[in-house]
């Protein structure tokens, strides 16, 4: 693995020990490459379940808050104990800032097993920016 996966990993876990997860006890965290910068993210869930946000999202969110668009790696981190693939939500959203770069997807156990996919083979025939454009109304 890079060194600059490596950082990915380290910024995930910190990120995962942050998670607030009353109901599931289940924790993620996620951290992308983008623009020589590290944004990390936790899920975040809320007592009515369906408005919990995903560790992949939080950390696009943080993200867009520095600016960057386009997604160059990402890492996710859990204690599962086969690696935590993101799920089909968060596939679309990373689609949406990563359709150009097809980053490189590792999933990461706390016991250290490691899966890594492309985005696109996580996403495969994916409708994204490119799918269409803007037509007239009506
Ligand atoms: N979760 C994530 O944050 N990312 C994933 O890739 C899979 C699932 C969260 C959602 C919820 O807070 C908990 O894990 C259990 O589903």
């Amino acid at each position: 693995m890079s060194a600059q996966t490596e950082q990915l990993v380290m910024a995930a876990t910190t990120a995962r020990g942050k998670a607030y997860v009353p109901y599931s006890g289940f924790r993620v965290g996620a951290a992308i490459l983008a623009g020589g910068g590290v944004y990390a993210g936790a899920n975040v869930e809320i007592a009515s379940y369906p408005i919990s946000v995903c560790a992949e999202r939080n950390a696009i969110a943080a993200m867009i808050m520095g600016g960057e668009r386009r997604i160059e790696e990402v890492v996710v981190v859990t204690a599962a104990g086969e690696p935590t693939t993101p799920c089909g939500a968060c596939r679309q959203a990373l689609w949406e800032f990563g359709s150009e770069t097809d980053p490189i997807v590792t999933c990461v156990t706390m016991g250290g097993r490691r899966i890594s996919n492309r985005l696109s083979e996580l996403l495969p025939g994916a409708f994204g920016p490119s799918s269409f454009r803007p037509q007239p109304a009506g």
